[in-house]
C-alpha cells in the first residue's frame, strides 16, 4: 500500500474501549465525565442514548459537562455554558441561524458549520459504559483544547 499524503495533525492511533463509568450513575446524572487514553470527555446520556465529546468547548475551551441540553432544528446539543455555542451531540457540529439579509423578515435557518468538536464512540456492557476515543484522521477544533498546552486533566476525585 502506498500512502502519499501528507501527515495529518491528529494523530491515527488505534485506541482500544476504556471504562468510563457506570449505568446507574449517567442514568441520575444525565452525564459524567472521564480521561480516556489522557484526553478529558463527558459524556452525556440524553433520551436513551450515550454521546461522548471532548470535554471542552471548541470555541474557547468551555466546560460543556455544565452546559445543558437543548434541541435545535430537532437536532440535540449541548449549550456550552460560557458562550452558548450550540454543540449536535449526534455529530459534533457547530450550530448557527442564519438570517437572508435581503428578506429580513423570513425566518431564521439553523445551519451547520460542520463538525467542530469531536465525538468519541460509546459502548455499553454489563451496566458498564466504555469510550473509545476517534481516530478519524482529520483536524478538529476541539484538539486544540484537548491536546498540547491547553490540555486541563482534572484529578480524579
Ligand atoms: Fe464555548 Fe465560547 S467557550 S461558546
Amino acid at each position: 500500500m502506498d500512502h502519499n499524503g501528507s501527515e495529518e495533525d491528529h494523530e491515527m492511533k488505534d485506541y482500544s474501549s476504556v471504562y468510563a463509568g457506570r449505568v446507574d450513575d449517567i442514568k441520575k446524572s444525565g452525564r459524567i465525565t472521564a480521561v480516556i487514553d489522557d484526553r478529558e470527555v463527558v459524556i452525556f446520556y440524553h433520551k436513551g442514548e450515550y454521546h461522548a465529546m471532548d470535554i471542552r468547548c471548541y470555541h474557547s475551551g468551555g466546560p460543556l459537562h455544565l452546559g445543558e441540553i437543548e434541541e435545535f432544528d430537532g437536532q440535540p446539543c449541548i449549550v456550552c455554558p460560557w458562550h452558548k455555542y450550540k454543540i449536535t451531540l449526534a455529530t459534533g457540529e457547530g450550530l448557527y441561524q442564519s438570517i437572508n439579509p435581503k428578506d429580513p423578515s423570513a425566518k431564521p435557518k439553523w445551519c451547520s458549520k460542520g463538525i467542530k468538536q469531536r465525538i468519541h464512540t460509546v459502548t455499553v456492557d454489563n451496566g458498564n459504559i466504555y469510550v473509545t476515543l476517534s481516530n478519524e484522521p482529520f483536524k478538529c477544533d476541539s484538539d486544540f483544547y484537548a491536546t498540547g498546552e491547553f490540555k486541563v486533566i482534572k484529578s480524579p476525585s
